[in-house]
C-alpha cells in the first residue's frame, strides 16, 4: 500500500492534518479491500437509480460504469494501488474513478454517505458468504450419506458419559451429524433472509433530500426489501451477529465431530484411521500420525465463538446511528467467513478419507454389558414392572462381570436366577444384531431406519 501525500477528503474542515499514528489506527482499508467488488456492485446500482430519478445524467452515468468496470478489473488482476490516506475502501475506489473519469465520478456519491454504503457492501458480502458456506454444508453432507449408507450394519457400541451405552451402526452415529447441519443450513437460509436488505438511501443516518427510488436500488442489488428506517438501517449489525452465532454453531458442531474422530482414531480406540494427507508426523517421534486437522477444527472454534462475542460486545454500548466503532465488525466477519469455508470444504474431504475398523467398534460394541437395557425390556414385555427389570438385569451384570463373560455366555438355568421369565430366545435379543434391529422406529439404530433417514437425507438434498 502506498501512502501518496494527498489532500484528505475533508481537508477543507481541518485546521491540521491527521497525525500519521491517528491515520494508520483509523484506517480500514488493509482490510476492508475485501469488500471492493461488492462496494462496486452498490455503485453501480447507487448510480443507475441516480440517472434513473434524474439526479445525475445519463453521461454521468455512462462514466461512471465505464470507470467502475476499469476499476472492477483492475482489482481482480491485482494492480489496484490501495492508499492508506484514502483511508478504506469506499474513498479509494472514489479517489480513483473521479481521477479515471473527472466530474462523474465526484457525482457519485449524491445522496449516499459511507455510512450506507459501508452496511449495503457488507450485507452483499455476506449473503455471497452464505450461499457459498450452503453449498459447502450440502457438499459435506453427501460426503457424510455416502458414508453412512456403507455402515448402517456396522455396529459399534453408542456412548453416554463416554461409558458403553447401547449398540448402535456407525452410519446411524454419522447420520446425527448430518441432522446438526441440516439444522446449521436452515439457521443460515433464516439469517440470509434479514441479511438481504437494503441500507442505501439511509444515507449518514435521517434519509436525503434527493428524489431517490430505494426500491429500485433494492431490486437491481437482489435485496428482498429496504432496511425501513434509516436510523437503523446505517447502524444495525444483528445480521451479522447472527450470521457468527450460526457460524459458531456451526464449528461446534464439527468440533463435537472432530473430538470423536481423535478419539477414534486414537490407538486405544483404534475405530478408524483418517487419510495420511489430513495428518502429521511428529519431528521427535517417528512412530506418530497425527490427526492434526480435525485438533485444528477443534481449535479454530475457540476463535469463531470469539468473534461473536467481539461482535455482541461491540453493539452493545453504541447509541443510535452509526459510530466509527463499528469498523471493528469486519475483521471478525470476514475471518469467520474465511474460517468456517475452509472448514467446511476440508471436512467434506476428510470424510471421504475415513478407513472404518468394523471388527475393533465390535469387540468394543461386545464389551460393556451394551444389550442389558434389551434384557431389560424383554422381561417388561414379558409382564414385569421395568424398575424390577432393571434390578434384575443389574443383578445379572453384576454375576457376568463377576466371571468376566459377557450376559449372552451366561446359561440358560443361570439366568433363570435373575428372573423365571427368561427363555430361550433371550439370546436372539442378547445379541448385538438382535438389538439393534429391534430400535424400528422413525429414528431409531435399526439398519433399514438407518437406510431411510439415508433416503430421507438425499431427498432433502435434492431439493435444497
Ligand atoms: N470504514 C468505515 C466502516 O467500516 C466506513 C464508514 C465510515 N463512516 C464514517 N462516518 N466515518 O465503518
Amino acid at each position: 500500500m502506498t501512502s501518496i501525500q494527498d489532500k484528505n477528503t475533508w481537508s477543507g474542515r481541518f485546521a491540521e492534518p491527521v497525525a500519521e499514528l491517528v491515520k494508520r489506527y483509523t484506517a480500514s482499508v488493509g482490510f476492508d479491500q475485501k469488500l471492493a467488488l461488492f462496494d462496486i456492485e452498490g455503485s453501480l446500482a447507487h448510480a443507475a437509480m441516480l440517472s434513473h430519478c434524474d439526479i445525475i445524467s445519463t453521461q454521468d452515468l455512462a462514466d461512471i460504469q465505464r470507470g467502475l468496470e476499469q476499476i472492477k478489473n483492475e482489482v481482480l488482476a491485482n494492480t489496484f494501488i490501495w492508499s492508506l490516506d484514502l483511508e478504506d475502501v469506499h474513498l479509494n475506489i472514489e479517489k480513483r474513478l473521479t481521477t479515471l473519469v473527472g466530474d462523474a465520478g465526484k457525482r457519485l456519491h449524491t445522496g449516499r454517505s459511507r455510512n450506507d454504503q459501508v452496511a449495503t457492501d457488507v450485507r452483499l458480502y455476506l449473503r455471497h458468504a452464505i450461499d457459498e458456506l450452503l453449498a459447502l454444508i450440502a457438499a459435506l453432507q453427501t460426503s457424510i450419506l455416502n458414508l453412512a449408507e456403507q455402515h448402517t450394519l456396522t455396529i459399534m457400541p453408542g456412548f453416554t458419559h463416554l461409558q458403553v451405552a447401547q449398540p448402535i451402526s456407525f452410519g446411524h452415529h454419522l447420520m446425527a451429524y448430518f441432522e446438526m447441519l441440516k439444522r446449521d443450513a436452515e439457521r443460515l437460509q433464516d439469517t440470509r433472509r434479514r441479511v438481504n436488505r437494503l441500507p442505501l438511501g439511509a444515507a449518514a443516518l435521517a434519509g436525503t433530500s434527493y428524489p431517490i427510488k430505494r426500491e429500485m436500488v433494492a431490486e437491481l442489488l437482489g435485496f428482498e426489501g429496504v432496511c425501513e428506517n434509516s436510523l437503523d438501517a446505517v447502524s444495525d449489525r444483528d445480521f451479522a451477529i447472527e450470521f457468527t452465532a450460526a457460524a459458531a454453531l456451526i464449528m461446534t458442531h464439527l468440533s463435537r465431530f472432530s473430538e470423536e474422530l481423535i478419539l477414534w482414531m486414537s490407538p486405544r480406540v483404534g475405530f478408524i484411521d483418517i487419510a495420511d494427507r489430513f495428518c502429521t508426523g511428529s519431528s521427535i517421534m517417528p512412530q506418530k500420525k497425527n490427526p492434526d486437522v480435525p485438533e485444528l477444527v477443534r481449535g479454530k472454534t475457540g476463535r469463531v465463538n470469539g468473534h461473536l462475542i467481539a461482535l455482541l460486545t461491540l453493539m452493545k454500548g453504541q447509541p443510535l446511528a452509526y459510530n466509527k466503532d463499528n469498523q471493528e465488525d469486519k475483521e471478525p466477519i470476514f475471518d469467520t467467513v474465511d474460517t468456517l469455508n475452509q472448514t467446511l470444504r476440508i471436512y467434506a474431504d476428510m470424510i471421504t478419507g475415513i478407513k472404518v475398523k468394523p471388527e475393533a467398534m465390535r469387540n468394543a460394541a461386545l464389551q460393556g454389558y451394551a444389550t442389558a437395557t434389551d434384557l431389560a425390556d424383554y422381561l417388561v414385555k414379558k409382564g414385569l414392572p421395568f424398575r424390577d427389570a432393571h434390578e434384575a438385569v443389574a443383578l445379572a451384570v453384576r454375576f457376568a462381570e463377576q466371571r468376566g463373560c459377557d450376559l449372552s455366555d451366561i446359561s440358560l438355568p443361570e439366568l433363570q436366577k435373575f428372573s423365571a421369565l427368561i427363555e430361550q430366545d433371550i439370546y436372539q435379543v442378547l445379541s448385538l444384531e438382535g438389538s439393534l434391529a429391534s430400535r424400528d422406529h422413525i429414528g431409531g439404530t435399526a439398519p433399514k431406519q438407518v437406510q431411510a433417514a439415508i433416503a430421507r437425507g438425499r431427498d432433502y438434498l435434492s431439493q435444497h
